[in-house]
This record gives structure tokens, sequence and C-alpha cells, in this order.
């Protein structure tokens, strides 16, 4: 911290700034690794469904046998959607895209809820979890009324992952859609201090609820510079069209200092360790479907940026083509985004509970001061 005398830095977009100490995630960007809490991603998107990650994000231990079942039974029972809400869904389902009727749905999930409001730690663990447990349900009717169909109900037989794409067709998943998607969710669910997560811990830091702090997260995760580029990756896929356009199409995009969706991040300087597994099941499933095409732009993109720019591909830009290959519509890239980082944003909420401190930074005031007051009536 600064002296008395002494100006804090400045420091543009908080680059660099720690603010926190924290149990929930690891990213060490310059080894390109990510853990939760102390385990590799590697060996949780291997060997673990998003509940029991979740489980660990929220309890701080990976669950037992016993603890994952009642856990996994939790998420179920709470999966529904009251019936005036999804009235509500109904009136908007035409005017909003998924993320704008994600943010405003989780808000008013309040409505009618008598806990909603309560931010003790435990109101606070059990609304998250609710709230968890809904996404899926919201992103996926939702999706299905805006096309004028009705909704699929939960079905109680099926996991997180399953349930989700069931709800988004009527028709039971293939068990290979099942563990991508899983993979997916495992992936996403968590990564420190980015930039949705910290809007979850400034809205929470001031005593604020877990409605508020999740409807601050889908908000923020909507702009392309974050959640939103997945979209913007596919986007730019179909504009390439083919493999021999692709070293033409970033060399221009570079030339004029347009951004490769998809590419670059914050923290990691090396390949995002999100990317790497999301590479292998988007090469499997391409391989599945007999289209590698985005697979051979994607290889070209990379050569291209690590030679031109060091510069590699973020998590978003593998889970685009893997939502491509599970005939994902491309409106839900974000949504699915969504879906998977409630967990993490709940960890977060929970954690800025435990310890909390009102998150108030400074600005440096650059503007003019002591100007001459002029009456209204004055003013040129
Ligand atoms: N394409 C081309 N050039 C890039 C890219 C990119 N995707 N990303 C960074 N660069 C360049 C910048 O133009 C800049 O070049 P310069 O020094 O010649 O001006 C340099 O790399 C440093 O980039 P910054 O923007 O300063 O890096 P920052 O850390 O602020 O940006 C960000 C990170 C926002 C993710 C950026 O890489 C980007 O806009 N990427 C594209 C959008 C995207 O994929 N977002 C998803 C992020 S991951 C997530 O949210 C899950």
């Amino acid at each position: 911290m600064a002296g008395k005398n002494e100006k804090p830095g400045l420091s543009v977009g908080l680059a660099g700034v720690v603010i926190a100490e924290s149990t929930i995630s690891l990213v060490d960007g310059e080894a390109g690794k990510l853990y939760y809490r102390g385990y590799r991603i590697e060996d949780l998107a291997q060997n673990c469904s998003f509940e029991e990650v979740t489980y660990l994000l929220l309890y701080e231990k990976l669950p037992n046998r016993k603890e994952l079942d009642a856990f996994v039974n939790e998420l179920r029972r709470r999966r529904t959607l009251p019936d005036h809400i999804v009235k509500m869904m109904k009136s908007y389902a035409k005017h909003m895209n998924t993320m704008e009727a994600l943010r405003t749905t989780v808000s008013a999930l309040a409505a009618g809820d008598p806990d909603a409001s309560k931010v003790s730690y435990e109101d606070n663990l059990q609304n998250g979890i609710g709230l968890i447990a809904k996404f899926p349900t919201i992103v996926a009717y939702h999706h299905r009324l805006k096309q004028g169909k009705s909704v699929v109900q939960p079905n109680s037989k099926l996991g997180f992952a399953a349930n989700f794409l069931y709800m988004l067709t009527g028709k039971v998943p293939d068990e290979m859609s099942v563990r991508a998607m899983d993979m997916d969710f495992v992936l996403h669910a968590e990564h420190s201090f980015n930039a949705s997560t910290f809007g979850v811990r400034v809205t929470v830091s001031t005593l604020s609820d877990m409605h508020s702090a999740l409807t601050t997260g889908v908000g923020i995760l909507k702009g392309p510079l974050h959640g939103g580029a997945a979209q913007e990756v596919m986007h730019m896929l179909r504009e390439i069209k083919t493999p021999k356009n692709a070293r033409k199409y970033v060399m221009d995009a570079l030339a004029k200092h347009t951004l490769i969706m998809g590419y670059g991040h914050r923290v990691y300087k090396v390949y995002d360790p999100r990317a790497r597994v999301l590479k292998k099941t988007a090469t499997d499933l391409s391989r599945i479907k007999h289209n590698m095409k985005y697979m051979q732009i994607a290889d070209i993109l990379e050569d291209v940026m690590s030679r031109e720019k060091n510069i590699y591909p973020n998590v978003d830009f593998y889970s685009s083509i893997v939502y491509h290959a599970l005939g994902l519509p491309l409106e839900l890239d974000t949504p699915i985004f969504a879906i998977a980082r409630s967990s993490g944003w709940v960890a977060h909420a929970l954690a800025q509970y435990k310890n909390n401190k009102l998150i108030r930074p400074l600005d440096r005031y650059v503007g003019p001061i002591d100007l001459k007051f002029v009456p209204i009536d004055m003013r040129p």
C-alpha cells in the first residue's frame, strides 16, 4: 500500500493487481497450468463430473460417494422453475437473446422466494446451489420458447450435463455427447478473478445477496471480450470458410489490428491448459462427425498466431468447435459458459462473504478542478 504522501500506483484494467488471497483456483499463466482447490484441471476433466467439481469448489474437498450422491440428488431436486417464472419467461422469449433472458430470469427467481435476500453463510450456500441447479433449465427453456416450442421438463434420471442436452431437444443424448458436455462444464467452472467473478465478488462485498451476485456475473460474462468470445470464434470460422483461406485471413486481420477471437488471455501467456484438453475433444468429435474442416483451419490459425504474435488459443476457441460438433446452436455458446461458471461464482461469493471487505478501488482524477460555476440561464 502507498505511504501517506505517496500516490497509489495506477493499473489500468487492474492488470497485475492482487486483491485477495484465495484457495479456490490457481491460474499459473507462465506455466500454462490450472488447479481447482489444488487438483490439476486435466485430472478433474478426465475423471470428474461437473457435479463432483462443483462440490469440490463449494465444499473445499472432493466428495466421497455418499456425499456426491446426496449432492447430485439435491441438484436434481432443485432444477425445476416455478410456474410464475416460466410464465414470465414466455413473455420475453421472443424479445431477448439467451444471455439477456438468463440475466433477467436469475434476478426474477428472487420473486416469491422468501429466502432469496437472506445472506447468512448457509443461506448463501443454499441459494447458490439452487441457482446452479436452475441455470441449465433457464437456458434450455428460453432456447425452446424463443423458437415457439414447448419446454422440456427436467429428467430426474439424468445427470447435470445429460439433462441439459435432453432439455434442449427432448431426446436422451448419447454417451459421447454427454461426456464432452460434462468435460466442457468442468473446464469452464472456475478461473480465479476473471472479470465476471470479480463482478460477483464486488456485488457480494456490499453484503448484497446471491441472486444479485449471479445476475452481475451473467451480465459481465456476456461481453465479447469475456464469455462472448466463443460465439465470435464460430462467426470467424464460418467467415474463413475453408482451410485454404485461413492463412491470408489471419495475416490480413493482424495487419489491420483486428482481434482473432478465441486467442490471447490476460493471464495465460502460453497455451491455455483448458484449450489443450478441449482441442483433443474437438478433434475426436470432428473425426466422428467426418468434418475436420474447422480443425484444419484451427491448425493454420495456431501456426500463424504463435509465429507472428506468440499468442495461443484460449478456452473459447476449441469449445466453440466442440459445441458445433455437438450440434448445439451458436446462440448457446456463452450461456453454456454461464451454466458452468455459476459454480465458480458461487464458490467465490461464499469466500467473499466469509472474509468480507468492501471492494472499492480508487481512480486517478485527471479532470479540471475549481471551475467557475455558471448559473444555468447564463451558460452558452
Ligand atoms: N488477436 C490479435 N492480437 C491480439 C489478440 C488477439 N486475439 N489478443 C491480444 N492481441 C495483441 C494485442 O493487440 C496487443 O498487441 P500490441 O501490443 O501490438 O498492441 C497484445 O496482443 C497484448 O494484448 P492486450 O489486449 O493488451 O492483452 P489483454 O491482456 O488486455 O487482453 C484479451 C486479453 C482481452 C483476452 C485479448 O487477448 C482479446 O481481446 N482476445 C480476443 C477475445 C477473446 O478471445 N476473449 C476470451 C478471453 S478468455 C475468456 O474470457 C474465457
